[in-house]
């Protein structure tokens, strides 16, 4: 994790592209992070069931790796991607223009606070790598909670957390950049608090990465 070593001006720019990607150093950034992020997204997915005909989320798309290992697994469903900054917008469409051009892909510009889909839409909704950046955590969660179906899972997947393996880190990235890193507790409130049952955090130790998980409740 280099960023680490910055010096907090270096540190603040560079991460200031996984918060908002823009320009050809967002771009970069985000075919960057579609290889870095790849082996994280496959250990969140593995956390959760995913239908061959579900209707999917993936809030905060970045690059949009996540949005076509999604469409992949729900061949015959539809999966939706968001992310409030254009140029994640632009590279995710660019990742997924063959199922994007068939119709089972959808990239949009939107911001997790204000979703632009009808209550009770999806199945899924995937959060990889970007709730420490949302400007209100509890926002983003009651949001997410209104377009799931009841009986729908959110789950979030982040490769650091306070009291994780790699907390230094957070805690450095937290104090310089304002993102928020989350401890165990505090992902399970996040979900608890947005109205989610059935809340739990997987953790891989090893790593220090951590998912949480949540699901609409039916009534
Ligand atoms: C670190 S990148 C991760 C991208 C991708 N999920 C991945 O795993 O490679 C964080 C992404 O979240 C997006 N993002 C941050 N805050 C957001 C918000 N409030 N609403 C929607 N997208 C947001 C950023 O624009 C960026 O593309």
């Amino acid at each position: 994790m280099p960023i680490i070593a910055l010096r907090p001006d270096k540190a603040r720019k560079a991460t200031s592209q996984c918060r908002k990607p823009a320009g050809w150093f967002g771009q970069l950034t985000l075919w960057s992070m579609n290889r870095r992020h790849s082996k994280l997204t496959d250990w969140g997915l593995q956390q959760v069931s995913i239908g061959p005909s579900d209707a999917i989320l993936d809030v905060g798309c970045g690059g949009g790796r996540t949005v076509a290992k999604l469409a992949a697994r729900a061949a015959a469903g539809r999966v939706h991607g968001v992310d409030f900054a254009p140029a994640s917008v632009v590279v995710s469409r660019r990742t997924n223009r063959q199922a994007v051009e068939a119709g089972r892909v959808a990239i949009e510009e939107a911001s997790v606070s204000a979703l632009p889909f009808a209550p009770d839409t999806f199945d899924l909704v995937t959060a990889i790598e970007t709730h420490f950046w949302w400007q209100s955590l509890g926002d983003g969660a009651r949001e997410i909670l209104r377009v799931l179906k009841p009986g729908g899972t959110f789950v979030i997947v982040a490769e650091f957390y306070n009291g994780g393996r790699h907390a230094r880190y957070a805690e450095r990235l937290g104090r310089i950049t304002g993102m928020t890193a989350l401890d165990v507790a505090q992902h399970r409130a996040m979900f608890t608090d947005a109205g989610f049952a059935d809340v739990r955090t997987v953790e891989d130790a090893g790593r220090g990465w951590i998912c949480g998980i949540g699901t609409k409740p039916t009534r």
